[in-house]
């Protein structure tokens, strides 16, 4: 579950992240009342602490944004001037809970317990993801003849919007950025919502995508609009829709040929005019063969399907990719006018990028870290890429050679060092989730595990 901390005290979020975070909640946080309505957008919060006076606003005010359908986030507000009929108005304006400052991290635990209950059952039914359309990262960088042609299809597709867009490719290789940028060169009016057609049971994708009438089942305990409603105007996304389970895929292909639908347990045939899309890293053509995926909607969505070649293939995009990060993410890290060695950009182009540019990414985010100004050079590079393009003359001594754990672990502690021992940040930088960081640490702490890495 998400958290999301808005406050423009940095020791409330540290505290208050701190204590989340050891109840198993991802953390998200913003100083100002913008930042953190705009973060709730594309993150779609469980929980968001709302402190009451904002540098840039009144935390009131975000009360009716965050808490609507388009977020649907649980809102507990904070303030260090608590009035009872303040905290009245606010919890009929709709928050969940008025705590006054300073915390009192018992009392939080007691509240959340119960709201956890709730979420619980919210969860169960409320899966898809709101995609931003203005994160600035649709711009489909490179020239390669691969990329060109995309670019084509990419415009093409946005004038047609009727046509259903399958896009193919490796892991990484930029599926979902081509999706969001067919949505938004489109111009339509609606959002664009993304499913992740592997992460669901077939029961909960189903009411994910058609919505529920209150009572279907034993826990909808409210009518739930589904993502075909939602993204009226706009663009539903499928995410990795070789996973979808066969009677869904039959009841998707009547909604791509009657644009209509029904809630589950409903009987009115509800109309939808979004637009669909839908990714694979999987080799489609060969689970229809096998009986795996239906033929019929597999031909109903392969009209124009675009492939994305894995970044290997795409030549000198490597470069410009790698460049392109490097301001982009340098602008973010306060690393501004960074420039790239010629001699690291020859290695970035001859490595394979089994992650394709997803893995290039978080490899010059991880060498801006590393690189204190200037230039990122060779010794910046991570030892796999280095090995890569050089010989075996340029590795250590037998005598220095260290297992992949060492290596890892060392690198770990490092991040941690330079992110100010905030697991959050050093997670995003390690390209690795936050959880997954945790469990990294805990196996250091207790000094390793039996795998032999
Ligand atoms: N051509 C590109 N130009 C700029 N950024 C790109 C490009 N391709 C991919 N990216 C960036 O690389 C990252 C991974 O891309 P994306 O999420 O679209 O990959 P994907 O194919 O959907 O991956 P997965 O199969 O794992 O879902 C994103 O941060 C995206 O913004
Ligand atoms: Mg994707």
């Amino acid at each position: 579950m998400k958290a999301l901390i808005i406050d423009d005290e940095p020791g409330i979020r540290l505290a208050l992240g701190h204590f989340m975070l050891g109840r198993g909640y991802e953390i998200l946080e913003a100083s100002s009342g913008s930042a953190g309505l705009a973060l709730a957008r594309t993150e779609l919060p469980d929980i968001v602490f709302l402190d009451r006076k904002l540098p840039d606003m009144d935390g009131e005010a975000l009360l009716h944004p965050l808490t609507s359908p388009e977020i649907g986030a649980s809102v507990v507000i904070m303030t260090a001037y608590v009035e009872l009929d303040e905290a009245v108005q606010a919890m009929k304006n709709g928050a969940e809970y008025y705590f006054p400052k300073p915390l009192d991290l018992e009392h939080i635990s007691v509240i959340l317990e119960r709201l956890e209950e709730k979420l619980k059952l919210k969860n169960e039914i409320g899966h898809f993801r709101r995609l931003s359309e203005l994160d600035g990262e649709d711009v489909i960088v490179g020239d390669s003849p691969h990329i060109i042609r995309i670019q084509r299809l990419v415009s093409l597709l946005a004038k047609n919007i009727t046509t259903p867009v399958l896009i193919l490719g490796e892991s990484g290789c930029g599926k979902e950025m081509v999706a969001k940028s067919i949505h938004k060169q489109s111009d339509c009016k609606g959002p664009m919502v993304e499913i992740n057609c592997a992460s669901l049971s077939e029961s909960l994708l189903e009411s994910e995508l058609f919505g529920h009438e209150k009572g279907a089942f034993t826990d909808a305990k409210k009518t739930k609009t589904g993502l075909f409603e939602v993204a009226q105007n706009g663009t539903v996304f499928l995410d990795e829709i070789a996973e979808m389970p066969l009677p869904i895929q039959a009841k998707l292909l009547k909604v791509l040929d009657s644009r209509t639908f029904r809630r589950v347990g409903g009987i009115a045939d509800l109309k939808t005019n979004a637009r669909f899309m839908a990714a694979t890293n999987k080799d489609i053509a060969a689970l229809v063969r096998n009986g795996l995926f239906r033929e019929d909607l597999f031909y109903r969505l392969n009209v124009l399907p675009i492939t994305v070649p894995p970044l290997r293939e795409r030549g000198r995009d490597v470069i410009m990719l790698a460049e392109f990060f490097v301001k982009r993410l340098g602008e973010s890290m306060g690393k501004v006018g960074m420039k790239i060695s010629s001699e690291v950009l020859e290695q970035l182009q001859h490595f394979r990028w089994p992650g394709n540019v997803r893995e290039l990414k978080n490899i010059i985010e991880r060498m801006l870290i590393l690189a204190p100004a200037g230039e990122i050079l060779r010794e910046h590079l991570p030892s796999e890429i280095r090995r890569g393009a050089s010989s075996v003359k340029d590795w250590p001594d037998p005598a220095d050679l260290r297992s992949l754990r060492q290596v890892e672990e060392e690198y770990i502690v490092h991040v941690l060092k330079m992110t100010g021992n905030n697991h959050s940040h050093a997670a995003v930088r390690l390209g690795i989730s936050r959880s997954t960081l945790l469990a990294r640490l805990k196996i250091m702490k207790s000094g390793g595990s039996n795998s032999d890495m």
